[in-house]
């Protein structure tokens, strides 16, 4: 273990030298507090130490919840929170990260819009000794990022691709080859390029796919098959909705050239690609000729769809869980040590390879909302059937 004044001096200024949670356990809430920043022997309340939590919009609502959860289990463990949203603007996010800095937070975790845009912002932490967290999206290209919380982001795009392959019936629900041969015509859909984990996503079912791709079990008629031609900038829900309505003029005339399936990174784009293919009269809902759709996120209004048949499938990651890794990790700062990670390979930000807690996802039909979702308490059954939180 490192000692806390080598690693992060300015926490452990903050923190005195005491660690965090050995400070408020022995004090038992009874003296802490009373020493200068960084005096020997000193300790100060968990409130003293702030938290900058940047988060990149509030359009989707896992990124309310990711931020909501990572507030509430800060301020749980004691902390003081700076909670900002920059609505998927990047000079927003710059100026949201350049005022956590200067009022004096401790230490920073950032879902980033664009994971080279922070350059200037990542610097100036760095020179005063801010560990950096990068939440869910890696930031790239720079030096200063400490550790990264996310999830197999290249297994989810595996599980968008195997979920892909059950919907139209190539795989059963345990995974293995039915032996049906197609031909199935699909269209592919990413996320935006400036975020790191569009390109994980893609590979992985872009691995998934091509022996299907190869065999001519999966045909894709566009022939947009690189992410730059799939790729859809800031996850937007408009540009995936246009991008399937010119597909479809384009390449799917009607007669026997129907669309059977889409590749969707995101719950968002997902309901995009619906929208577009039920304006082109394929049906409501799969059972009436609506391709399979894949998706990302368990966003309320895609759970519902899929509850409905509409939407087949969505990744279901805990953003609960991700708060709790992030938390883990501040503490972690707080208290002098290094986080624990689970991963030292997969992530290269192009300058290093950031040390990674990964987490698990799922793949989420309609036959698994009940114990996936509304057992584990992320959804009630009244916000499923409304398409709606409460
Ligand atoms: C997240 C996904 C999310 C997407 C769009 C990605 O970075 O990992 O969970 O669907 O951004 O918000």
């Amino acid at each position: 273990m490192k000692n806390q004044n080598t690693l992060f001096p300015r926490v452990a200024a903050a923190i005195g030298s005491v660690t965090l949670i050995g400070a408020l356990a022995a004090c038992g809430g009874g003296g802490a507090g009373s020493a200068a920043p960084g005096e020997e022997g000193g300790s100060q309340a968990a409130e003293d130490v702030t938290i900058g939590v940047a988060m990149p919009t509030q359009t989707s609502e896992r990124w309310i919840a990711d931020g909501e959860a990572v507030e509430s289990q800060l301020e749980e463990a004691g902390f003081t929170v700076d909670l900002q949203f920059a609505n998927d603007d990047i000079p927003t996010q710059q100026q949201q990260i350049d005022q956590m800095i200067t009022k004096g937070a401790d230490i920073l975790i950032v879902a980033s819009i664009d994971g080279t845009a922070l350059g200037n912002q990542l610097q100036a932490a760095a020179d005063q000794d801010i560990p950096i967290i990068s939440y869910d999206r890696l930031i790239n290209d720079t030096e200063n990022v400490d550790f990264y919380v996310t999830f197999d982001n290249y297994n989810v795009g595996v599980q968008q691709a195997t979920s892909l392959l059950q919907g139209l019936g190539v795989l059963d629900a345990e995974g293995e080859e039915t032996g049906e041969e197609g031909p199935f015509a699909i269209e592919l859909f990413a996320g935006s390029l400036d975020d790191n984990n569009a390109h994980f996503f893609w590979g992985g079912a872009m691995d998934t796919l091509e022996p299907y791709l190869d065999s001519g079990v999966l045909e894709v008629a566009s022939g947009q098959t690189n992410i730059e031609q799939a790729a859809t900038l800031r996850w937007s829900q408009e540009t995936a909705q246009k991008r399937m309505e010119d597909l479809l003029t384009s390449h799917y005339s009607g007669g026997s050239d129907q669309l059977d399936g889409v590749l969707s990174p995101y719950d968002g784009i997902s309901r995009g690609i619906i929208t577009a293919l039920q304006n082109a009269g394929y049906g409501k809902d799969i059972e009436s000729g609506l391709p399979v759709t894949s998706g990302q996120d368990a966003e309320i209004a895609s759970v519902k769809l899929i509850d409905t048949g509409v939407q087949y499938a969505t990744i279901f990651k805990d953003t609960r869980k991700l708060a709790t890794q992030a938390v883990e990790a501040a503490k972690a700062y707080a208290a002098g040590d290094e986080p624990e990670a689970n991963d030292t390979e997969s992530y290269d930000n192009g300058v290093k390879v950031v040390p990674s807690f990964l987490l698990e996802s799922d793949i989420v039909v309609a036959e698994n909302i009940e114990s996936l979702l509304i057992e584990s308490g992320y959804w009630t059954a009244e916000e499923v059937e409304a398409g709606q939180s409460k």
